[in-house]
């Protein structure tokens, strides 16, 4: 593997930018060739779009300075245009919702601050408006059959997907009316909490957009407290809890229920309680999953997901990805948790001992196998349009499962052989909804808190990655074929990908051949003890924890790489590893983001292009570009500009051409919320006015 520090050893520490993001939206602002030897390659063409997380309505940007996770905040689109000659520019804009301007009209100093949000974990909420959607996640272009052009959406795991126009940047539509996403408390707020994937697929050849809608039950939230014996030593926290939650979501019969039974803790009572809840908050009794398809100018249509047993289907972590073949889609639960449990687990945003008690009771590993749900595309015949009718049709799914657990993974489309084939990434031992907190100590030295300006970081995994291939038998889950790498350090914890067949070409990914990821590499500053006694007894430990936290204490860790995997040998055959610090404490360099861009005049081979990342060192955000048939000589251009500060940056997609929307779906911003709004004003009548006046004006 090539790498820029060669055989020293590697120092790794998370670079500012990493933690650093602007809120400024830019127009064609001329990015800077770094470095003069490296020129724009003249083949390289269209346009890469980035997304990225940048901070809330009060953060200023980021970091936030209250130990907000990175990965709660507003969606930043970045579109850089490769398309003049010798020139970059990049424009970018903020991806405002109707609920963006909702917390704009009520940030503290306005009218309405006793209404605005507050962030609990990774979701911002209020008791009186809801929860934001915040879509900061990733893309999906897609192009139907009435289309002059691909259109692109923007998605979260916490969210209706919304379609962007691609030439203003702006907000277009939800896919979806209110009425047509079930939420997971449906009695709360004009904003729903909506769970869905952050990477729903658009069908190509069949002209079909898939996507899920899933809650879970309120029995559900009860199996939030693992260590239930524990929590009954500590009624009077627990309680305080409770009370807090009962308070948060405004329901203040609960809190003299409480009042009522408080010496008398016990796990009854907990079921008293969280049935009581469901029951004020419209929380399912059921856990739900719904399978929905759209044909981008109709409702949506949708499918009531089953196990064989007649049960309902349940995801009790989430389902960040869904795969898609020409008979078959799969549904991974994901090592992600979002939704009403981050704000039930996170209910006093601003009292850290609670916070940090709340954490050793609650705090729970994420499944370390991969539960796997498969559907026949066959049965999807005439489904329920919730706007049309109540009644439910329901399929059945065939589950299966593999060891350890995915964040990210494709299908090849092609499944005429009668199997499904998966290529998956491992981000092992690890969960990647969680972050580091300010009361967070080093792995490595349980005396020294992590450095306080890594609060809100994601935490990473604490076991080197593996990447897999699965052969599935469909109707039987039978895992036919499992192939699985690892190599140290290029899978230490492979993070994204992209893939050429990824690209919007009108044609669906037939048969992957070659994936590209990068990996997030190991930073020891990162490695909390907390993590450390949650993840040390993972079941497909590789390496020893012990190992790690040697490691640890040097200073030492693994560099973060871009690779190129060969599916069919499942090799890894050209690798660059990011440069390391030389000595402790000096700056290392971090990869985020790739993409795969087509040079101009390419053909079908999946490496004729070009690799874009982004790339954090010191204070400065950067894009590279990398040769596709060459990663190992390094970067053959690198991109830049002081004013463009973008922080840890997610999905990408690359688009030959933009331009105006021509489309005409969407679903009007009034009549969407009306019903909503109308509920909510008989508590509070003012919320009537916020909507006329700071909302409705701003969104069609
Ligand atoms: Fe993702």
């Amino acid at each position: 593997m090539s790498n820029e520090t060669g055989s020293q050893a590697c120092y790794q520490t998370i670079p500012e930018a990493l933690l650093t993001a602007h809120r400024d939206e830019l127009t064609a602002l001329p990015l800077t060739l770094l470095d003069p030897n490296l020129p724009l390659p003249a083949d390289v063409q269209g346009y890469l779009f980035v997304i990225a997380p940048a901070g809330s309505v009060t953060s200023n940007g980021l970091p936030y300075d209250d130990g907000t996770p990175l990965f709660n905040g507003d969606g930043m689109v970045y579109r850089l245009d490769f398309t003049q000659p010798e020139t970059v520019t990049v424009t970018t804009r903020l991806t405002k919702t109707p609920d963006f301007y909702a917390d704009l009209a009520t940030k503290p100093g306005t009218e309405y601050a006793e209404h605005g949000f507050q962030n609990h974990g990774i979701s911002r909420y209020t008791n009186s408006l809801g929860f934001r959607n915040q879509p900061n996640t990733a893309f999906v272009p897609f192009r139907f059959a009435a289309d002059d052009r691909d259109r692109l959406l923007v998605t979260s795991d916490a969210g209706r997907p919304y379609e962007i126009d691609t030439a203003t940047l702006d907000l277009v539509t939800p896919i979806g009316s209110n009425r047509e996403w079930q939420p997971e408390a449906t009695k709360l707020s004009p904003f729903l909490p909506v769970l869905s994937t952050a990477h729903p697929y658009f069908d190509a050849e069949k002209k079909e957009f898939i996507t899920v809608n899933y809650g879970r039950s309120i029995a559900s939230f009860l199996e939030m407290i693992p260590a239930l014996e524990e929590a009954e030593k500590l009624p009077e926290d627990l309680l305080k809890w409770l009370e807090e939650i009962a308070r948060l979501i405004h329901l203040e019969a609960l809190v003299k229920f409480l009042a009522q039974w408080a010496s008398k803790l016990s796990l009854e009572l907990l079921h008293l309680f969280f049935k009581l809840l469901g029951e004020l908050s419209g929380v399912s009794t059921e856990d739900f999953v719904y399978l929905i398809r759209w044909d981008g100018q109709g409702d949506l249509e949708r499918w009531r997901l089953m196990l064989p047993d007649g049960s309902p289907l349940g995801i009790s972590q989430g389902l960040h990805q869904i795969g898609v073949t020409r008979n078959h889609i799969i549904l991974i639960e994901t090592a992600f948790v979002v939704g009403m449990a981050e704000v039930l687990n996170h209910p006093f945003p601003k009292d850290q001992n609670l916070e940090k008690l709340l954490r050793r009771l609650l705090a729970k590993a994420p499944s370390s196998t991969s539960r796997v749900y498969l559907i026949r595309r066959a049965d999807l015949v005439k489904g329920q349009y919730p706007t049309r009718s109540q009644e439910e049709v329901k399929i059945t799914v065939q589950p299966t499962e593999f060891p350890m657990e995915v964040l990210h993974f494709a299908a090849n489309y092609d499944d005429s052989d009668g199997n499904v084939t998966l290529h998956v990434g491992h981000w092992c031992a690890g969960d990647a909804s969680e972050w580091v907190r300010p009361y967070d100590v080093l792995a490595a030295n349980h005396d020294t808190p992590i450095p306080a300006r890594l609060d809100g970081m994601h935490i990473r995994g604490t076991d080197i990655g593996r990447l897999s291939r699965y052969v599935i038998q469909p109707e039987t889950g039978e895992i036919l074929e499992a192939k699985t790498i690892l190599n140290d350090p290029a899978t230490w914890g492979v993070a994204l990908y992209t893939f050429r067949d990824a690209l919007p070409t009108q044609q669906p990914a037939h048969q992957i051949k070659t994936v590209y990821w990068y990996s997030e590499g190991v930073f020891p500053e990162l490695l909390t003890q907390f993590d450390i006694n949650l993840f040390k007894d993972y079941r497909y430990r590789f390496v020893p924890i012990e190992t790690l936290i040697e490691r640890a204490k040097t200073g030492e860790g693994k560099p973060t790489c871009l690779l190129r995997l060969d599916t069919d040998t499942m090799t890894i055959v050209d690798a660059y590893a990011f440069a390391c610090g030389t000595e402790q404490g000096s700056s290392s360099f971090v990869v985020n983001s790739p993409q795969f861009m087509p040079r101009s005049g390419a053909g079908d081979d999946p490496t004729d292009g070009y690799i874009a990342c982004t790339v954090f060192v010191e204070n400065r955000s950067e894009v590279w570009l990398f040769d596709g048939q060459n990663l190992g000589k390094g970067p053959v251009c690198k991109l830049g500009h002081p004013g463009l500060v973008f922080g840890s940056s997610l999905h990408t997609v690359w688009l030959p051409e933009v331009g105006p929307r021509t489309a005409t779906y969407g679903v009007p911003v009034r009549q969407d919320y009306e019903r909503l709004v109308k509920k909510k004003t008989e508590d509070w009548p003012e919320i009537e006015a916020l909507f006329e006046h700071d909302i409705y004006p701003h969104v069609p």
